[in-house]
């Protein structure tokens, strides 16, 4: 069978498969699994005709009683979680983690079916993300057992720890439903704050299995959940001025929304993930292999809907023909086909994305851009074949904006200079990759992008992992920073007891720590 042929016959074969039929009927408020008996969404798949389950459209009063349980939890700071040690909150957190092991097939199937992300990625994104748990826990850890100590400086004897904010409200996107979501839950909540979690619309159903874990490991209250229209559900927690940080990775026009909506904007701490464009600049003296393979990886893992995706390729005249000649070949040699597959390249989460990559190849072939790979922009239901383009000119929409999905828009360059003017031109300020060997021109380049992008990438594509190294972004890429010791702090205040060093102030320090009297005035070591 040649590639179209596969192409179009790839939804007739059955699923190996029982698609995981899932209608969820409750939220969870309070430590309590809550049974909706309101309007329902239907969860359709990508991958099959039939529905893959529902789940509750809830209503705004039951997304306050969420958000009254996350305050009462959080009690205005006196709440048992905000007080607790770190040694308290590190065994809840542990007792989730074993629980949350045990869902590894439910929710992997689930991201799936209802993301079309492959097996393998599916299952490296729950892998993922137990790992960044585990992290999170032995370097919140470590930060605790800095703080363990008191400290003199000029004159004053002082105890530094970092304190919760407060109710946290935590969004996650469709590509990484799990993962980027957990990258802000499991901080804020390790941190003492109360939390009200909202998964992205696009992967719903796969917080189902973990919802018990969710009731049975921590405190009532310190974990809730709403489904439903942002409009309907979000907002009124951002207008009722009660939500103390807000963790939203998505599209900068929502997160300006939610912001302005809440009374009092200065007191909102918000790490926020938004819109990329990260760029290729192909140097003349670039390695092809290696620079093709990469931004393969780079432009086209889980079809391009990362937002360290590469998505736009700036080349060298001089080696575009080999470039793209190259490129062209290997896309149009790439596994493609159902997630259940060993594949990299599945179908698009709903038949809209597959419109929307549609429209970008009208608007660049309207503006005298052509798809360089025989197979580019082919599509079958929710199937989009991935598409290379050349050129790819300021006219044109993917030039300037985030498509976010299977398209290489390639464009090239004379001068060094015009491949860096694109990337300090963009509204976006994320991560480049630098292809190239020569090391004075490499490191220039490099120094020309430290001041307009957070990571430059030398001979490797785009990415966040690993999760250590600290995740940001410029202009309207991101705000804040994510990292496992980042989050940590973004989700956290400093609070310092401080005293003169009187003999009098020494004594009292001295038997607050004999007494174990506080918790914050300690020297107790975390094992
Ligand atoms: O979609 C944004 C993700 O944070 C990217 O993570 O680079 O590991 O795929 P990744």
């Amino acid at each position: 069978m040649n590639v179209l042929q596969r192409i179009a016959g790839l939804f007739d074969a059955s699923a190996p498969q029982q698609v995981p039929i899932l209608h969820h009927n409750d939220y969870l408020c309070n430590g309590q699994l809550v049974t909706w008996s309101g309007p329902r969404t239907t969860v359709a798949t990508p991958l099959v005709e039939q529905p893959l389950g529902s789940y509750p459209a809830l209503n705004e009063p039951a997304a306050m009683e969420a958000l009254e349980a996350a305050k009462a939890a959080w009690r205005q700071g006196s709440g048992d979680w905000a007080r607790a040690t770190m040694g308290e909150r590190i065994e809840h957190m542990e007792q989730f983690l074993a629980a949350m092991r045990t869902q590894r097939e439910a929710v992997s199937r689930l991201i799936m079916w209802e993301i079309a992300k492959s097996w393998a990625d599916s299952q490296k994104e729950f892998d993922r993300t137990i790992r960044y748990i585990e992290c999170t826990i032995e370097t919140v850890k470590d930060m605790d057992r800095d703080a363990a100590r008191l400290i003199l400086k000029e004159g004053y004897l002082a105890q530094i720890r970092r304190m919760p904010l407060g109710v946290g409200l935590c969004m996650g996107p469709y590509n990484y439903p799990l993962n980027e979501t957990f990258a802000t839950l499991i901080p804020a909540i390790l941190m003492g704050n109360a939390v009200v979690l909202k998964p992205p619309r696009l992967g719903v159903l796969l917080y189902r299995p973990l919802l018990e874990a969710f009731a049975q490991c921590f405190p009532p209250g310190v974990v809730n959940t709403v489904y439903g229209d942002g409009p309907v559900v979000v907002s009124p927690l951002m207008r009722s001025g009660d939500v103390d940080v807000l963790a939203f990775i998505g599209g900068s026009h929502t997160a300006d929304l939610l912001r302005t909506q809440h009374p009092r904007p200065h007191r909102l701490r918000a790490a926020l993930g938004l819109e990329a464009k990260d760029a290729a600049l192909v140097l003349p003296d670039a390695d092809l292999e290696v620079t093709v393979a990469e931004i393969i990886k780079g432009s086209l893992s889980f079809n391009g809907q990362r937002c360290t995706a590469i998505k736009m390729v700036l080349v060298h005249r001089t080696i575009r023909e080999r470039f793209l000649e190259l490129l062209c070949e290997t896309v149009d040699s790439l596994a493609f086909g159902m997630p259940w597959e060993d594949v990299l390249v599945t179908p698009l989460p709903e038949p809209a994305r597959v419109h929307a990559m549609q429209i970008y190849l009208e608007d660049a072939e309207n503006y005298g851009g052509r798809v360089c790979n025989q197979y580019g922009g082919k599509t079958r239901h929710t199937f989009f074949y991935p598409a290379v383009v050349f050129p790819v000119t300021p006219a044109m929409r993917l030039y300037n904006e985030e498509q976010f999905g299977p398209i290489i828009p390639v464009a090239e360059y004379d001068a060094i200079d015009e491949a860096l003017d694109y990337v300090i031109r963009s509204p976006y300020g994320q991560q480049a990759s630098v292809f190239g060997q020569d090391p004075a021109i490499v490191g220039q380049v490099v120094d020309a992008l430290a001041n307009q992008v957070c990571r430059i990438n030398l001979n490797a594509e785009c990415q966040r992992g690993p999760d250590t190294l600290p995740f940001n972004g410029r202009k309207d890429s991101a705000e804040g920073t994510l990292s496992i010791y980042d989050a940590l702090r973004t989700f956290s205040i400093r609070a310092i007891a401080a005293t003169p060093r009187t003999k009098a102030n020494t004594a009292l320090l001295q038997a607050i720590l004999a007494k174990r009297s506080s918790n914050f005035i300690s020297t107790d070591y975390l094992l």
